[in-house]
């Protein structure tokens, strides 16, 4: 009796704690999860992980983005309205009412909670030559340079170009741009004198920021003198401020200005100027499909915004982490991911000015030991370059260091994936496929942020950003609605990242993003969503290929092409058939050291493709080739080798920009020994 007594209380009391005790775990569980998703959204009703934040996220967007802005943005006087967007007139508005600046949310919030962290790293091209800058050193370079300007005669809504290669006053320059409420137009240092004096003119600029020489791959390059080139068709530059890299003199007119000679002589102290939300931050001109490269505008509080949340949340950044973009400043990348969302994030970024394989092939991961980056942000082609190389160039060096690896700026083929997850990242550090663009100003489709320990699919961006609500449309303008579908990937809300126009074309802002699918902002890539509902980019959707009444995506083609053995590169490319509509031409890089005949190339390759795709997918032509024609950025010029299949080779345009213009002449002489003149297969 007793005994059962005594069971039965001890079974209520022990079941009741039990029950406290789980609830209690739960909620704990529940707050610490959600919390460490995002600590604003404890305060999100009804969110308790990944999956209800992501949904609160877009369902309840001005919700969600009001918390976040105000939150994580410093703020001179408040917004009265978080979105005002039509995409029927292309009109998109962030934080309306809102003031801030954005060198101040930059620098000097961290620079009264710690001045003395280090806020960049400048890794020159000579290794171990790398020059730590701390918050309040970049701040005083940002205010003398801002005065400097100021004294120059920049004002409020001018805007002013940066043609420099990567350094500490480049990132200054942005900087005090923006702490005075100047524009800045970023020029790849790339790029010719034409490209840059086209670029000076459309954006209307009187000051121009350069430097005497940049030095890569221990190559010292005349930058001055391309600016000199340049400025004698742009009667609208007044000035030309010119920093030293190197010891060596240039001729200097009565233009230039000797930039750090002046801003010696400026105070340390730089009233920030009280900018609204919309008001310009910056241009930076990409190519189109047509046209010339348009001058795409972002603005203030929304583009810091978005930047500063993806670098958090995509890369797992956390205070005192390192975080490694070996992009140029020069390409939104640059802006996004090495300035505004690391500097936002009160972060250490990296500075990278040389090359992956300068002075050998280890110099990345060299550098990830020296300096201890913990995520390390870089390109497929990149990647695929040093895979060439072998192992053992990665191995030599620690690289413990490492947390995250990201990809980003084309499809990285599943062979890259797993040679950066497995090699590099010794099998232990997600790999982030990150799939954004200019337009986008910031990281929209990744494997990150997810549920903890969420699979991720190599060479796939996987998942929507908080706020972004892909979709994907057929050719009739009807949206997809089910899994397992392919279409053209648009988006079908604002977030706050979003370019707000074309510099002084805004007709063709919307009519290039807006008008293709009306109600939905058009990416002009293709992308695939699976059946678990994973996003996959398929590239372009001017290099999809149409093999009778098949699409073909180039990117999937080439997966299946750089899985053959020996081979380490490839670019597939539509060309126009009597028969087929589109046959598939593909040119083949070989690995290093191979050597092997082209018509067994050929089997071995047509094989693969109809094993892992179909026969339709089967290349008519393979060319083997040393390098493709590529971009300074590396990016494979498809439009080159489109005009060589079509035998437009009169027409090739504008080669300033490739790496290595003799390697158009090589293509173009192997396919005609592979065509004949004329010939249709
Ligand atoms: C492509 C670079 C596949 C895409 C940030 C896009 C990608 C264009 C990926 C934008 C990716 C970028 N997977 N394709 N992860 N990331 N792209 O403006 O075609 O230089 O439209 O911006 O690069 O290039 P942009």
């Amino acid at each position: 009796m007793m005994c059962s007594l005594w069971r039965g209380t001890l079974l209520t009391l022990t079941s009741s704690l039990n029950r406290r005790v789980f609830q209690c775990c739960r909620q704990l569980g529940r707050s610490y999860n959600i919390a460490s998703c995002m600590p604003e959204a404890v305060a999100f009703q009804g969110v308790s992980d990944h999956s209800g934040l992501y949904k609160f996220s877009v369902n309840e967007s001005d919700r969600f983005w009001g918390a976040v802005a105000r939150q994580r943005l410093s703020w001179i006087s408040p917004f009265h309205t978080v979105q005002n967007c039509d995409f029927s007139q292309g009109k998109i508005k962030w934080f309306e009412g809102g003031k801030l600046n954005v060198s101040v949310n930059c620098l000097d919030r961290h620079v009264q909670t710690c001045p003395e962290r280090v806020a960049l790293i400048w890794e020159r091209d000579e290794p171990g030559t790398e020059v730590k800058i701390t918050y309040r050193q970049l701040l005083e370079l940002t205010c003398r340079l801002g005065n400097l300007l100021k004294r120059q005669g920049v004002r409020r809504g001018d805007c002013v170009t940066i043609y420099m290669p990567p350094c500490p006053l480049a990132m200054a320059s942005m900087l005090a741009c923006a702490r005075i409420g100047a524009a800045h137009n970023v020029v790849f240092a790339g790029f010719s004198s034409e490209a840059l004096a086209d670029r000076i003119r459309d954006a209307q600029s009187s000051t121009v920021i350069t430097v005497n020489q940049g030095v890569r791959g221990g190559k010292v390059v005349d930058l001055k003198r391309t600016v000199d080139q340049a400025v004698q068709n742009c009667p609208t530059v007044q000035q030309v401020l010119v920093a030293m890299r190197t010891e060596n003199t240039v001729p200097m007119t009565d233009r230039d200005v000797p930039l750090e000679e002046e801003m010696m002589k400026e105070d340390v102290v730089c009233e920030p100027v009280a900018m609204d939300s919309e008001d310009v931050l910056f241009l930076l001109y990409t190519s189109g499909s047509t046209g010339k490269p348009k001058g795409l505008v972002h603005t203030q509080a929304g583009y810091l915004l978005y930047t500063s949340l993806t670098h958090r949340y995509v890369f797992n950044y956390h205070d005192g982490d390192v975080f490694g973009c070996v992009a140029d400043i020069g390409w939104i990348t640059g802006h996004s991911y090495i300035v505004y969302g690391p500097l936002c994030n009160g972060g250490t970024t990296v500075l990278f000015e040389s090359t992956p394989v300068y002075p050998n092939p280890g110099r990345y991961w060299e550098m990830v030991e020296r300096l201890g980056i913990n995520q390390f942000y870089g390109a497929p082609t990149a990647i695929r370059l040093l895979l060439k190389y072998g192992d053992e160039w990665v191995q030599n060096y620690n690289r413990s260091s490492l947390k995250t690896l990201g990809s980003v700026g084309e499809p990285i083929n599943t062979e890259a994936w797993e040679w950066y997850h497995r090699v590099v990242g010794d099998g232990r550090c997600p790999v982030v496929d990150t799939w954004w663009q200019t337009e986008t100003g910031g990281i929209c489709i990744a494997p990150r942020p997810a549920d903890p320990e969420a699979e991720i699919v190599p060479g796939m961006a996987m998942h929507p950003f908080y706020g972004i609500k892909p979709a994907l449309l057929d050719t009739e303008g009807e949206v997809l609605s089910s899994n397992d579908s392919t279409g053209a990937l648009c988006i079908s809300q604002a977030w706050p990242g979003m370019a707000r126009t074309i510099h002084n074309h805004h007709q063709r802002f919307t009519e290039t993003y807006f008008h293709p699918y009306p109600g939905f902002f058009f990416t002009g890539d293709g992308a695939h969503r699976s059946k678990e509902g994973y996003y996959q980019i398929i590239g372009r959707l001017d290099d999809v290929i149409n093999v009778s009444g098949h699409r073909l995506g180039t990117a999937e083609l080439e997966d299946v092409v750089n899985q053959c053995p020996g081979v380490a590169e490839s670019a597939a490319i539509g060309y126009s058939h009597d028969i087929k509509g589109e046959g598939v031409y593909v040119f083949v890089v070989l690995k290093k050291a191979v050597m092997v005949e082209e018509d067994v190339l050929a089997q071995q390759l047509r094989e693969m493709v109809s094993r892992s795709i179909a026969k339709y997918a089967c290349p008519d032509f393979i060319q083997v080739v040393r390098c493709l024609p590529k971009t300074r950025s590396g990016k494979i010029m498809r439009r080159v080798l489109r005009k060589v299949v079509e035998r437009n080779t009169d027409e090739l345009g504008d080669l300033s920009t490739l790496d290595d213009p003799d390697s158009v002449h090589e293509v173009i002489r192997g396919h005609r020994r592979l065509r004949g003149d004329g010939k249709q297969q």
